[in-house]
């Protein structure tokens, strides 16, 4: 048995690499990646990298064929997670997100690979307030990131048949703590706010709802999705992933996160412009097709509480933490400004 991986060495793919670790110890595990955030690890007590059997330090853009010689199943995390960049350069963004996910996926269907799972994002549904957004709901994607996801998924979908099943997991937000630790995700950042500088401040007016997902509860359901038998939801499979508890209103995840650290208080821009990305959604299917250990298990609370253990044994103590490397895009940035990549988001030669 052998599992690709790719751009394993981001904030969710430690977590699912420690899952796939768990579940199969004789499985061949390899990761592919560029590397960017190699270097942002965080109170790791190894390199997650250890757990695989082979890390290719490679643009997904350029994976060869060989690579997936005996492939049976790819977990394809590729891409730019980050509206800014796709701001930046939108066709850029599709290049990595999607039409490198989509060759990828070619390239392992005629290898024989039986499972390709592609990390797709809720953040297709755009504003979606008045009721949950089911599988059948109307996407509205807002940005370049989104867009990404909506297209990938639609270029995948001839591909599946009964011999390679495609799943298309449309995650909630990510959060939880990581090898590789990202502030640029709302619960994340709220907790650091709370506890670097006593204050959560919420860029919005609170109102907007949006989806959580803990990374090992994502790592859960990659876990299914990458043996899933067709009988279990078909060939092509675009599912909702997450859980119906987790649909919270911003306001809420800072009041919970005050609740938890003491001293702390919320501040709410109240004169903030809407924020067009509140989206509330339906996790039914997800929780129908998918085994009750591959659901999600970790609460609210819990992963406040495991975020905020992280921050302290990391002694990180920052308050101006929305400038540090746990920004996905002040760590692309300073590569671009001290010419290690090129405007592409490739290394330049020599700095490999
Ligand atoms: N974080 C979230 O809230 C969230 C929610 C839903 C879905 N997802 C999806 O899950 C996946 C993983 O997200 P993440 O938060 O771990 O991302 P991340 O930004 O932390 O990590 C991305 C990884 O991809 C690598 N990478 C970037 N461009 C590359 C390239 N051209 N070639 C090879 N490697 C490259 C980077 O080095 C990095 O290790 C993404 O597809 C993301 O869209 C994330």
């Amino acid at each position: 048995m052998k599992i690709l991986i790719t751009e394993n060495m981001g904030y969710i793919g430690s977590s699912v690499v420690r899952r796939l670790r768990d579940s199969y110890p004789k499985a061949r595990l390899i990761g592919v990646d560029t590397g960017f955030f190699a270097h942002c690890l965080t109170n790791a007590k190894r390199l997650p990298e250890t757990r695989l059997d082979a890390q290719y330090f490679m643009d997904v853009r350029d994976i060869p064929a060989s690579l997936l010689a005996g492939v049976t199943g790819v977990v394809s995390l590729a891409a730019i997670s980050n509206d800014v960049m796709g701001q930046i350069d939108e066709k850029l963004t599709q290049g990595v997100n999607c039409l490198a996910s989509i060759r990828l996926a070619k390239l392992a269907k005629a290898a024989g690979a039986k499972n390709f799972v592609f990390a797709s994002s809720c953040s297709v549904y755009g504003f979606a307030e008045d009721d949950s957004k089911t599988e059948q709901s109307e996407v509205n994607p807002l940005t370049a990131y989104a867009r990404s996801k909506v297209m990938t998924e639609k270029g995948l979908k001839p591909l599946a048949d009964r011999t390679f099943k495609v799943t298309c997991l449309r995650f909630a937000t990510a959060c939880g703590m990581s090898e590789r630790l990202r502030l640029d995700l709302v619960l994340n950042d709220f907790v650091a706010g709370a506890l670097l500088t006593k204050k959560v401040t919420v860029m919005s007016d609170g109102s907007p709802w949006r989806p959580l997902i803990h990374i090992q509860d994502m790592a859960r359901a990659i876990d299914w999705a990458v043996f899933r038998p067709a009988k279990n939801g078909g060939p092509f499979l675009v599912c909702n992933a997450g859980s119906n508890a987790w649909n919270y209103q911003v306001k809420e995840l800072a009041q919970a996160v005050v609740h938890e650290i003491a001293g702390a208080v919320v501040s709410i821009n109240t004169s903030a412009p809407p924020d067009k990305r509140s989206y509330r959604v339906s996790f039914d299917y997800f929780n129908a097709l998918a085994p009750k250990e591959n659901q999600p298990k970790i609460n609210l609370t819990d992963a406040v509480l495991e975020l905020k253990q992280g921050l302290e044994e990391m002694a990180f103590n920052t308050p101006d933490y929305r400038n540090s490397h746990f920004m996905r895009i002040r760590v692309l940035m300073e590569l671009r400004n001290l010419g290690l990549i090129n405007s592409d988001l490739r290394w330049k030669k020599g700095n490999c």
